[in-house]
């Protein structure tokens, strides 16, 4: 960083007090909201996109919409990213972020990370660690200490973050707190949810005898930075780019990969919080034979004890060969979300999709007439423009993003324990959440904070 550089230092410093005062003044109301101490707000945010070969690419797309300028982008294969390379033109190129960071120095105001689940904390944390405002892929991060360490970074450092678990920012996610807060369907006590998707990528036993073969690591990909703080393994296309998502060392499954969006209206409705237990059950699956991939099917229970006004939450998840069942009570004219989730209460259940709670409908039908129309609750959560837009104007205002990493931490942690129960198929894990530790299974903590590879850390 050219500290010398007192233009950028003032413009850099304006970001940095803008993000100071929303934590300082605990998020100003959008209306009140303003750039710290009178100045004006910048009017382009300087961009950086890390891992823009598919989602992170259309997270730079989104920004830029948004009014960003996109000055770096960054990829560890630039064939396989070559499409973002060419529509920004202008940014320039780089395959390691680490040099990017240390070349671009404040030219670089804030990031938009889109690299697999494993290397989003180590780039989060280095991006935070240098003041630059980070809007990550969900989930957070691949472990529990990692989410947690870049809660606390992001408290620490004063920075804008926004998970990307873009549904957060949709109108209906708000729709349906308005309508549990306002007692459409009384007491939620269960919820079941889940997703049938992309199974094949979760579940990749059919690869199993074909990791051990050699295959040459491509010229355009630089592999050792993929793998980032993973142990080291030999190059397997069945690792790479998409396939991630299926291995334990580099995903988090099918729960890691829509827990975020799917749970997020419960979570905010109910401020789930953490479980006390937690009990996977798995189908077709032998750990000890399968254990470097997913199971073609789960069912994941978590328990969430009362708080505040609100009773005990049982969480059921389903996904793979295992859809979500129908519930007893369940009206014939409704449909059983194939990714998504029903909450039920003890006057009726709201039925949703994946994103935001997409397509969130009261049932039975009686309710929705009741809390419809003239009688729909009050809007008291404000509506935001977009979930780009949120972060950006978050950093321009100097208020915080709907799902910081605060929020979107807490959310990312319940999936991740979900994925280290699965390695624990039917034995229920009790989660201590103030300790960090499991308190009746030594083995299971040791996935909590799992070793980085040597010359890396958080
Ligand atoms: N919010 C959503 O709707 C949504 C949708 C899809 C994916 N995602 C999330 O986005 C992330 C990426 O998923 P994807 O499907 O785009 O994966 P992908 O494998 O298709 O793309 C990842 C990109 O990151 C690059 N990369 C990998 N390691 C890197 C590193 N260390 N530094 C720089 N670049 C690196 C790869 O070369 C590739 O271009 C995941 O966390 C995923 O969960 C979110």
């Amino acid at each position: 960083m050219n500290n010398k550089d007192s233009a950028s230092i003032d413009r850099r410093e304006f970001l940095y007090r803008a993000g100071l005062g929303a934590a300082m003044l605990n998020v100003a109301p959008e209306s009140q909201a303003q750039g710290a101490g009178g100045l004006a707000p910048p009017k382009k945010i300087n961009v950086a996109g890390i891992g823009v070969g598919s989602q992170g690419g259309s997270d730079v797309d989104n920004v830029a919409a948004e009014g960003a300028n996109i000055v770096a982008l960054c990829d560890v294969d630039f064939k396989y990213a070559a499409k973002a390379f060419e529509k920004y033109p202008q940014a320039k190129p780089f395959k390691d972020y680490r040099v990017m960071f240390e070349e671009m120095g404040d030219e670089i105001d804030a990031v938009v990370i889109g690299t697999p689940d494993h290397t989003h904390a180590v780039i989060a944390m280095e991006a935070m660690k240098r003041g630059k405002h980070v809007y990550c892929e969900k989930p957070l991060a691949h472990t529990v200490h990692e989410a947690r360490a870049l809660m606390a970074a992001a408290r620490k450092y004063k920075v804008v973050t926004q998970l990307g678990n873009q549904g957060h920012s949709f109108p209906t996610i708000r729709r349906l707190c308005e309508w549990v807060w306002a007692g459409a369907v009384g007491q939620v006590h269960t919820i079941h949810a889940g997703s049938g998707d992309f199974r094949e990528v979760y579940n990749q036993t059919r690869n199993l005898d074909k990791v051990d073969q050699h295959y040459d690591t491509p010229p355009e990909l630089d592999y050792d930075l993929w793998l980032g703080p993973a142990q080291f393994q030999a190059y397997t296309p069945f690792w790479v780019h998409w396939n991630w998502r299926g291995w334990l060392r580099y995903g988090t499954g099918t729960i890691g990969d829509w827990f975020c969006h799917v749970i997020d209206p419960s979570f905010w409705a109910l401020d789930l919080g953490a479980p006390t237990s937690i009990l996977a059950e798995t189908t077709d699956y032998d750990p000890a034979k399968q254990g470097l991939t997913y199971p073609s099917g789960t069912k994941i229970t978590f328990e969430f004890p009362a708080k505040k006004e609100r009773g005990p939450v049982k969480l059921v998840w389903h996904d793979g060969s295992n859809p979500i069942p129908t519930p007893e009570g369940f009206p014939e004219d409704a449909r059983v979300p194939g990714t998504g989730a029903i909450l039920i209460g003890d006057k009726g259940m709201i039925v949703h999709g994946s994103h935001g709670a997409g397509g969130c409908r009261l049932v039975p039908d009686k309710l929705l007439e009741r809390y419809s129309g003239s009688n729909t609750p009050a809007e008291t959560i404000p509506r935001v423009k977009g979930h780009h837009w949120d972060w950006l104007e978050a950093i321009r205002t100097g208020r915080e993003a709907g799902s910081n990493f605060g929020y979107g931490g807490r959310l990312t942690q319940v999936a991740l324990l979900g994925a280290i129960a699965i390695r624990f198929p039917g034995e229920t894990l009790l989660w201590d959440d103030h300790a960090m530790r499991f308190t009746n299974n030594k083995a299971a903590n040791a996935y909590i904070k799992p070793a980085y590879r040597k010359g890396w850390r958080l």
